[in-house]
């Protein structure tokens, strides 16, 4: 079983937010540990929370709908959290992996190897160690003969030697059910700080001849989230770990770096993405389709050979179809544009279907919403609507219309007809020059 400590206030992101519920590839860190978890299916999983954490707890529940929870009231430390949960494993005889909220960037594989590592020396803890460039923060390793650990030093009750461990601790233990029962109910506190820290654990275990293993770990995997500077490192981390498996999975990303992706991202063999792109939740590109630069993606489908951009906003809810265009300046929503449409410049389609091969001309805006309710807009297969048309939903415009340009379609167009709403164009010949002179005289 797991649990998952998410009760600290998280100080040191200096935020309204709990510290957990601050986002990582677009998903509450919370969501990240969990989504983690899931792929060991531990038998149970708990998260402590602090009261009124309603929002970790919907974040957890969206996440894994089986896990449970604990409550913390009062933020006496680590080892104090731990046995809130104490009503879930003190009947249970196995292994109890405790993880950290703010280590959202563990694997499942390392996971695993923690766990096959524990067994192999038959430990009563096993833990992740790790050797930041900076070990600032961390829990040191104390460890007389490598890899057996006699004892954790906080970061905050460390000497200047024992500062000078590189071995630190990287936030992930599995324990040995009973003896993390046992241990929990004589654990006293730090005579330093008043704080009540699991890390103690390690000296009573070696107290009892029990053994305590460190499991070697990147910092990449194991580096703590507790202020923002380390959640901007984190979710480089990140990034650059979603950018390779997408190069990997046959995607050309021409500026990696420059492109940003969500946890859920997907993107097809031979798509293309240029540089500065920005993939927000729920987007699913499909094979070879071409997104130019300064788009910005959320909720999307692009199906087949579709290009998008330069400077696209798709909003959720949007479907580009095969072959599809939809250029620069076009903001579309909760919209089904067709295979072969084309919506070229400086348009907001909102709230519409749009038939195959359609075009909507430049400047073309579907206005749906009156300030109340928001209306739909249909666009049949092959119509034409001129620049500049304002499309009045709920309105339907049939296949194959054609709209003048500057028009506001307020009632429907039936297929094949033409529709202009724009009076008349009259010329004045001579008129301009008359103009000019009058100016001049009154000036
Ligand atoms: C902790 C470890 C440190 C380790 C580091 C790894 C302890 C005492 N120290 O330090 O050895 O190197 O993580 O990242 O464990 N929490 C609660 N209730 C509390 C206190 C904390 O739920 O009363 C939760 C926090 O929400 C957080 C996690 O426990 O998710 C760790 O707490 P944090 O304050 O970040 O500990 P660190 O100082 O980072
Ligand atoms: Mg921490």
């Amino acid at each position: 079983m797991a649990v998952v400590l998410a009760a600290g206030k998280g100080t040191r992101m200096r935020s309204e937010l709990p510290k957990v519920m601050h986002r990582l590839v677009g998903m509450p860190m919370i969501a990240n540990v969990l989504s983690t978890l899931k792929s060991l299916s531990p038998q149970k999983t708990v998260v402590v929370v602090a009261p009124h954490m309603e929002s970790v707890k919907e974040a957890a529940r969206k996440e894994m709908p089986s896990c449970l929870f604990a409550s913390q009231s009062e933020q006496l430390g680590t080892g104090h959290a731990v046995k809130m949960a104490e009503s879930h494993y003190a009947n249970f005889d196995g292994t109890v992996l405790v993880l950290y909220g703010d280590t959202p960037l563990i694997t499942t594989a390392t996971l695993s190897h923690l766990l096959t590592e524990k067994k192999k020396h038959n430990a009563a803890i096993a833990l992740l160690g790790m050797k930041p460039e900076s070990p600032m923060g961390y829990g040191r390793l104390l460890m007389k003969k490598e890899p057996f650990v006699e004892r954790i030093i906080e970061c905050k009750d460390a000497n200047t030697e024992e500062k000078k461990i590189p071995w630190v601790w990287g936030g992930v233990m599995a324990f040995d059910a009973k003896f993390l029962h046992e241990a929990l109910e004589v654990l006293e506190k730090s005579p330093i700080t008043g704080e009540y820290y699991l890390t103690t654990l390690v000296e009573m275990a070696a107290a009892k001849s029990l053994t305590t293993v460190n499991v070697p770990v990147t910092v990449e995997e194991t580096m703590g989230v507790n202020d923002r500077v380390q959640l901007a490192e984190a979710e480089k981390l990140l990034q650059d770990k979603m950018r390779k498996k997408a190069m990997e999975e046959g995607a050309t990303l021409i500026d990696p770096s420059s492109v940003y992706f969500s946890a859920d991202t997907k993107l097809g063999q031979d798509v293309t993405v240029h540089p500065h792109v920005v993939f927000g939740a729920g987007v699913t590109v499909e094979n070879g389709v071409e997104i130019k630069s300064f788009s910005h993606i959320e909720g999307a489908t692009i199906k087949k050979k579709a290009v998008v951009g330069p400077f696209a906003r798709l909003r959720p809810g949007t479907v580009i179809g095969e072959e599809a265009h939809v250029g620069n300046f076009v903001e579309l929503k909760q919209t089904k544009l067709g295979k072969g449409a084309k919506a070229n410049h400086l348009s907001y389609i909102g709230d519409s279907v749009v038939g195959a091969d359609a075009n909507i001309g430049a400047g073309t805006i579907t206005c749906n919403y009156d300030g109340f309710n928001k209306y739909q807009t249909d666009i049949g297969e092959g119509a034409f609507i001129g620049s500049n048309t304002a499309l009045v939903a709920p309105v339907k415009v049939g296949s194959y219309a054609i709209i003048g340009a500057g028009s506001v379609i307020t009632k429907d167009v039936e297929e094949g007809a033409l529709a202009v709403t724009r009076p008349e164009q009259v010329n004045k010949s001579g008129k301009a020059k008359e103009i000019r002179q009058r100016k001049k005289k009154s000036a």
